[in-house]
């Protein structure tokens, strides 16, 4: 099953396979590819918006470079794509970490490589669902967490849930998408 772990930056994609791979078990059932890492290390971009401090990644060149990467997975192996420009890749599953927008700023404000307007611009694309519109445009498959308050071992169980149970052919009903709104909650 090829899983994609979505969200906006600072939800907690990279912790989680941080998680998954570090215990002998879960490194057996996972294999993870990590996007941001190709995207940079390989420079599939097609240029940098500087005055937002981001790459643009070449997601044509992406997406046969990740094919690529999954066909030497071994077989029985479920993959884990992890970045927030996975749900845009083919994928079986694809899971949204969601994190309400001031917790969000706070994570996103101890990154010295962030500016100011940068952890304002990804808690306003929280707020307002961008990534998991994004998602639920593209395929009925889309399951959300909501990591607010929730320690990153915990979501890695949900994330293994809803995993287990779409393999399973159930809908894991507590992740359906829709059930945060935090534009009630937030001043903007
Ligand atoms: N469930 C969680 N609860 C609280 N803090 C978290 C949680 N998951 C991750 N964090 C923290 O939030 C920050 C961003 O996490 P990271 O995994 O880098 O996010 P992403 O890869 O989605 O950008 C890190 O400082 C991390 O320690
Ligand atoms: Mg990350």
């Amino acid at each position: 099953m090829i899983i994609a772990l979505t969200g906006t930056p600072g939800t907690g994609k990279t912790t989680i396979c941080g998680i998954l791979s570090e215990h002998s078990q879960y490194r057996k059932q996972f294999h993870i590819i990590d996007l941001n890492k190709i995207v940079l290390g390989e420079k599939l971009y097609t240029g940098k918006d500087e005055t937002r401090d981001t790459y643009e990644a070449d997601m044509d060149k992406l997406e046969e470079r990740v094919k690529q990467v999954i066909s030497q997975v071994p077989q029985g192996m479920d993959i884990i794509m992890e970045g927030h420009l996975s749900h845009l890749l083919p994928s079986d599953v694809i899971i949204v970490l969601r994190t309400h927008p001031v917790a969000l700023r706070k994570r996103l404000g101890k990154r010295k490589n962030y500016s100011f307007s940068k952890v304002k611009e990804n808690a306003n694309a929280e707020a307002l669902d961008v990534i998991l519109v994004e998602s639920v445009e593209r395929s009925k498959n889309v399951f959300e967490i909501n990591t607010t308050d929730i320690n990153p071992l915990a979501v890695v169980k949900s994330v293994i849930a809803i995993i287990e149970s779409r393999k399973q052919g159930k809908t894991p009903d507590g992740y359906l998408p829709g059930k945060l709104n935090w534009i009630e909650q937030v001043e903007l």
